[in-house]
């Protein structure tokens, strides 16, 4: 194993540095502890903006509890180092990139404006997740979480290394007998993403920026007319007034309820972009005479330039401030527009110190967060400003789930928002990035995340982006981005063979809707990650530690695509499934498929948008295991809306068992919830080695299938 040099100087600080007893550690239940160190000032870190509730301690630590945190402090650095040895596999941190595994590596927790993941050497992205999950030989697992919005280091080697610029901070630590668990529980205390409305779950199509309104429309209207499923137009700064937030360009879009109408009439949404700079206008009148803007270290409205030009900063501590912004969206909202895109929240300022405002720039707070410099309310600027979004959004549409995505979070923003992994660049690098920076965010507790399909920066070649809408399809988060003055980049501009494939990509996906909407409810009850990795299947076979070409969607779907070279496969049954008429086997784009023995995955219709689903009929694709046997869930509710609260949903089980001695029986039974499923039309899918047999529509519950030997 080979450790960073800067893992090696910070172990050795650490090692030079004061030592000083822990505090004192506790039992918060049998799977938690938390670890304080000497000199804990509350008051520099809490309320904590990472867990949901404040923990209640059960006792003492056991004497015998595995994963111990040592507190030191040196050169001006907390540091809280957790000793691992050096066959633990290390994941997590959030946004990152490089591989899967992180052991050998050092992050950077300081949200930053990053394009092309180029500054700083990729040590530090958008959002801070300070936290790394550690998977042993034997597949027990622990997790350790900073509860620390300072700016920090983490490195991993032997050891994790938490070194950071503000006072000393606590440490979580979770340990549980599988990497699964771990996450659940660190969902338990950070928080599970809100059930978000079905429509999010489709694919969705961005440029910077789609303008004018004719344009967009042109683009929907593509779509439609040549059978390419998309649910989502997005509306980069473009739009707006001079890049005014909140305001609409009178010449490019003089009338957006007209331009939301007609996408709507079209069976799409519509999502806005809004930063958080404000130059000089209503905005700001209404703001400044609520003084609601960050201030200078000498007490003055700080400014900086973004888009606008010089721009004024919400102080989201402040609790009028959150209610200012939250109450922004009122008017917003009612002009139509399904969802909204916070960006350059880190917050970006283009000649701001390291791209930001300065560290010593002061937040006023209030009674939920004390008054502090920007050190350390940077890293959660972005997730206080989602969080009012949200609130929000729900106030003006209080019967719809609020769709929020955002280039900046913090670890538990997926509390508020979804999120995407930023300025990539068209290239295979960045491609093949996409599945360790997603897998990733999912082991830190954002399950609703994925990258711009086909690059953001720099134009894709039509075989790049072939490869990218192939894969990305899967993804939990599935748009196409790319910036401004590059080349056209819909699935129909790369040509009829790229067109097709994106087609039967996305068709693919819609298919598989009933699948994800059920693993997105799961995320929202106990946070498990919609794609999840590869040795998730298999813990204990070391190859599938470090693989990272290809990935699981939930427990019962591998996604292989064509570009692995060579990689390590869980064992046990994995079959190919086709679901659309496609050959994976023999197509130059399309990924394999490969659904897991024992598993029942629930498909709908090819449709074009999720306007169109409807699950009244549902064909169950029955992978059997060598016992014959199978299993799978379905979840489904009214697709937005609250309703679902109140026991307007349905949870479907599925089992496959062997019937004497030539067939196999499936049983259809609704286990929780009052939406009825007695109307609903199944077919089974046998999944065999020689391709799919198919029985015939039957609304009893309960099919009988021969089997083919
Ligand atoms: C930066 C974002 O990362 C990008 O996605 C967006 O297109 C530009 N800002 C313009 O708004």
């Amino acid at each position: 194993m080979n450790y960073s040099k800067l893992t090696i100087v910070l172990i050795c600080v650490f090692l030079t540095g004061n030592l000083y007893a822990q505090e004192r550690a506790a039992l918060i239940n049998d799977h938690v502890a938390v670890f304080y160190p000497d000199h804990f000032q509350a008051a520099s870190h809490l309320p904590s903006f990472a867990l949901v509730e404040e923990p209640v301690e059960q006792g003492a630590l056991p004497e015998d509890w595995p994963v111990k945190v040592e507190f030191s402090e040196a050169f001006g650095k907390s540091m809280a180092f957790i000793k691992t040895d050096l066959q633990t596999s290390l994941y997590g941190t959030g946004e990152s990139t490089g591989p899967l595994m992180k052991n050998g590596s050092t992050r950077v927790m300081w949200n930053t404006d990053n394009p092309l993941y180029r500054r700083d050497q990729n040590l530090r992205l958008y959002q801070t997740h300070p936290w790394v999950l550690g998977v042993r030989p034997d597949g027990t697992a622990f997790g350790v979480l900073a509860d620390n919005t300072w700016r920090q280091e983490i490195s991993m080697g032997e050891g994790i290394l938490f070194s950071s610029d503000g006072p000393a901070f606590r440490v979580f630590v979770i340990e549980a007998e599988t990497p699964q668990k771990v996450v659940q529980i660190l969902a338990d205390l950070t928080g599970k993403m809100k059930m978000p409305p079905l429509w999010s779950l489709g694919y969705q199509q961005c440029r910077w920026s789609y303008y004018p309104d004719t344009r967009v429309k042109e683009i929907a209207d593509t779509f439609r007319i040549k059978e390419i499923p998309c649910d989502v137009i997005w509306m980069d700064i473009h739009y707006m007034d001079d890049y005014k937030i909140f305001t609409f360009s009178p010449e490019r879009f003089p009338d957006p309820e007209n331009t939301n109408a007609y996408l709507h009439d079209k069976g799409f949404k519509s999502v806005w972009m809004i930063d958080p700079g404000v130059g000089s206008y209503s905005v700001y009148d209404s703001g400044t005479d609520k003084d609601v803007w960050v201030k200078t270290k000498e007490g003055e409205n700080y400014v900086g330039n973004v888009w606008p030009g010089p721009c004024v900063f919400p102080d989201f501590t402040q609790e009028k401030t959150q209610q200012w912004w939250s109450s922004l969206y009122k008017d917003y909202m009612a002009k139509g527009v399904d969802g909204v895109w916070n960006d350059m929240n880190e917050p970006a300022v283009f000649d701001g110190p390291d791209f930001t405002m300065p560290v010593d720039n002061v937040h006023l707070g209030g009674k939920e967060h004390p008054k502090d410099i920007h050190l350390r309310y940077h890293n959660v600027f972005g997730m206080m400003m989602v969080k009012a979004s949200r609130e929000g959004i729900l106030a003006a549409n209080p019967d719809k789930r609020p769709f929020v995505l955002t280039r900046s979070n913090y670890i538990g923003g997926q509390r508020y928002a979804a999120t995407w992994t930023g300025d990539n660049a068209a290239c295979w690098e960045h491609l093949r990035m996409t599945i360790p920076m997603t897998l990733n965010f999912g082991l830190s507790g954002q399950p609703f995340n994925g990258p711009d399909i086909g690059g953001f920066e720099g134009n894709a070649t039509p075989e790049l982006f072939g490869h990218w809408i192939a894969t990305g399809a899967f993804f939990p988060f599935c748009r196409a981005h790319t910036t401004e003055g590059s080349d056209n980049q819909e699935p129909w501009a790369f040509g009829p063979e790229i067109e097709e494939v994106s087609r039967v990509a996305l068709e693919r996906r819609y298919r598989l809707l009933p699948y994800y909407y059920t693993l997105f409810h799961q995320a929202s009850v106990d946070g498990m990650p919609i794609m999840r990795p590869a040795f998730f299947a298999d813990l204990k076979k070391p190859e599938l530690r470090r693989e990272d070409q290809i990935f699981l969607v939930g427990a019962d779907l591998l996604v292989v695509p064509k570009w692995a070279d060579q990689p390590a496969l869980p064992g046990g049954t994995w079959r190919t499934i086709s679901l659309v008429g496609e050959d994976s086997e023999t197509s130059t784009y399309q990924p394999d498929l490969k659904q897991r023995g024992g598993s029942i995955i629930p498909l709908g219709k090819v449709i074009q948008n999720t306007e169109e689903f409807t699950n009244d009929s549902i064909t169950l694709l029955v992978c059997l295991d060598d016992a014959m046997a199978a299993k799978g869930t379905m979840y489904s509710d009214g697709g937005d809306g609250f309703e679902y609260q109140d026991g307007q949903y349905a949870i479907d089980a599925f089992t496959a068992e062997k019937s004497g001695d030539n067939s196999v029986k499936i049983t259809c039974t609704q286990m929780e919830g009052k939406l009825s499923d007695a109307d609903r039309y199944y077919r089974v899918g046998l999944v065999t080695e020689s391709g799919i047999q198919y029985s015939d529509w039957e609304n009893d519950g309960e099919i009988e299938m021969p089997l083919v030997h």
